[in-house]
């Protein structure tokens, strides 16, 4: 199995994350590649396998400058996903009430205008917590990861 992470990220928090479930999920039967998502236009979809948003949010509510590029374009663009099947790891911070974790809020919402399906619930971290969004990553990744592979990759 194939899974595509795509780290939105300003401070580098999310990409630690992205490391971070790297190396959880190493040993298994599993091709894990990360993409920073300046690197990705919206063809990054039409890879092979599932995959997973890691993103934070910053501004009022808005997707970190490095995805503010791929973000506009599936606005702009509304490439058909329905072959997409993907998760959502958002980091945020609760003391940003009215747009709290709004990153991967966005990015959910405009996969899902898609087509795209989503596996499992859409993670919320929270800075303001005391828990590393690293080792909540690792937790919950290990569930996630026997979700995806009850998904049929679609190929
Ligand atoms: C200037 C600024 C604006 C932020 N705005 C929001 C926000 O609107 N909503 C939210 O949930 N978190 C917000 N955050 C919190 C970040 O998303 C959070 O700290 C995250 O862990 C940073 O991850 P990163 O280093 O990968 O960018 C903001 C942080 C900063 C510094």
């Amino acid at each position: 199995m194939k899974l595509t992470l795509l780290v939105g990220t300003m401070t580098g928090t999310a990409q630690l994350v992205a490391q971070e479930l790297e190396l959880a999920w190493g040993d298994d039967d599993l091709q894990v590649e990360t993409i920073l998502m300046e690197k990705a236009d919206a063809t990054v979809f039409q890879r092979e396998g599932l995959f997973l948003i890691v993103t934070s949010t910053y501004g009022q509510g808005d997707v970190p400058d490095n995805a503010k590029n791929l973000y506009d374009e599936l606005k702009g663009k509304r490439p058909d996903l329905s072959r997409v099947r993907y998760g959502v790891f958002g980091l945020g911070d609760r003391t940003y009430a009215e747009t709290f974790n709004f990153g991967g809020k966005r990015f959910d919402d405009i996969l899902q205008e898609l087509g795209a399906q989503r596996i499992g619930d859409r993670v919320m971290h929270d800075a303001s917590s005391g828990v590393l969004p690293e080792e909540m990553a690792a937790e919950w990744g290990e569930g996630w990861l026997a979700k995806a592979k009850e998904v049929e990759p679609v190929s």
